[in-house]
């Protein structure tokens, strides 16, 4: 059995990244880095089973590219590379589209979410795509995964489509089940305009999400119409259960500062929204204005982006290709 732990994550080139992303994943990313071997790829193929204009495409996997370098990852630890350029994510996943079951892809939520209500209209990619998800993980035989929880239900399928192939082909563990890594505290951030969907690359509004790339002057105007609480700031978390706007103001307040969501609360009770808007103004300009400054630096030199990627694809390559032969050969292919 393979027991070294190995993580690997992907993010899809689709647009800005922003607060949710940063503290969903990225913010994981760099941790893990310090301890495991950590693989973090930008997923292009995922990002086609929704239209994509060719020319947004190409600078969007250089500009995810340049986010993962600017939150902190660092390329001679960890391995950075785009989903296209390693074959092997295509030809897995074609062999996992044969072990996966077609029940378990009708009960993904996000395909649902998605497609909206004219799923005859979605791409058969956009469907299959936990498959894909999957051949991404277990083609580098990953021992673990950072994702925010919207991706825990895919992961679940991973682990089932990775027990399914250990049973068909008689390998018992031979692919690991991947475990995800979700942040306890700030599993979800919402949406800055409504509590009760995720913040997003696609909703429409930019006033919902704060983005890496947001100026200073941005973030206020966001922080400032973000939807909040005409009551104060309540005494006890319980009592903002239907309040999905302010507490996810506060959420994002406690983990940008290393406080319990419980001693914010104490320290900020009976104060105006508008007191923990502005303190959470400054400090999100704090922790991203280097990120966003840092990221259009790097934009700059599209050259060292590109080497990045083609260096992180080489190594990206050598695992994949040694793994992708023992996968051929435990299922009779010559
Ligand atoms: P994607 O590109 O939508 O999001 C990238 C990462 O950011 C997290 N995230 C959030 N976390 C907290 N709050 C939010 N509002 C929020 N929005 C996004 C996501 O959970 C994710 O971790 N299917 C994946 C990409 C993928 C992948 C993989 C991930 C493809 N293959 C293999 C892990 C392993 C996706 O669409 O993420």
């Amino acid at each position: 059995m393979n027991k070294k732990k190995l993580v690997f994550s992907g993010v899809q080139p689709t647009g800005n990244l922003h607060l949710g992303n940063y503290l969903g994943a990225l913010k994981n990313f760099v941790s893990l880095q310090k301890e495991m071997e950590c693989i973090y790829c930008v997923v292009d193929l995922h990002a086609i089973t929704v239209f994509q204009d060719p020319n947004h495409l190409h600078n969007n996997v250089l500009e995810t590219t340049a986010s993962f370098l600017a939150t902190g990852l660092d390329p001679n630890k960890s391995i950075i590379f785009n989903q296209s350029s390693v074959s092997g994510h295509t030809e897995l996943a074609w062999i996992l589209n044969c072990v996966s079951r077609i029940g378990w892809l009708n009960r993904m939520t996000q395909f649902k979410d998605k497609a909206g209500s004219d799923k005859e209209k979605a791409s058969v990619g956009l469907y299959i795509y936990p498959n894909l998800m999957a051949a991404d993980i277990l083609l580098y035989k990953a021992t673990h995964v950072p994702v925010g929880a919207d991706q825990k239900q895919h992961l679940e399928l991973s682990r089932d489509i990775a027990q399914k192939f250990n049973k068909d082909f008689n390998c018992k563990d031979f692919f690991p089940l991947p475990e995800p890594l979700i942040p306890k505290n700030i599993s979800r951030v919402m949406s800055l305009r409504d509590g009760t969907k995720k913040m997003s690359k696609s909703e429409e509004s930019d006033y919902s999400r704060i983005n890496l790339k947001d100026n200073a002057d941005e973030i206020n105007k966001k922080i400032k119409k973000a939807k909040s609480d005409s009551d104060s700031i309540p005494e006890e978390k319980q009592l903002l259960e239907n309040k999905p706007e302010a507490l996810n103001l506060l959420t994002i307040y406690s983990e940008l500062t290393n406080s319990s969501l419980d001693n914010v609360i104490s320290e900020m009770a009976g104060k105006e929204y508008s007191f923990l808007k502005t303190k959470l103004t400054e400090v999100i300009i704090n922790e991203l204005s280097p990120v966003g400054k840092e990221i259009q630096k790097l934009l700059k030199d599209k050259s060292y982006l590109k080497n990045i990627l083609k260096k992180g694809t080489e190594k990206a390559n050598i695992i994949a290709e040694e793994n992708l032969k023992n996968i051929r050969e435990k299922i009779g292919l010559i």
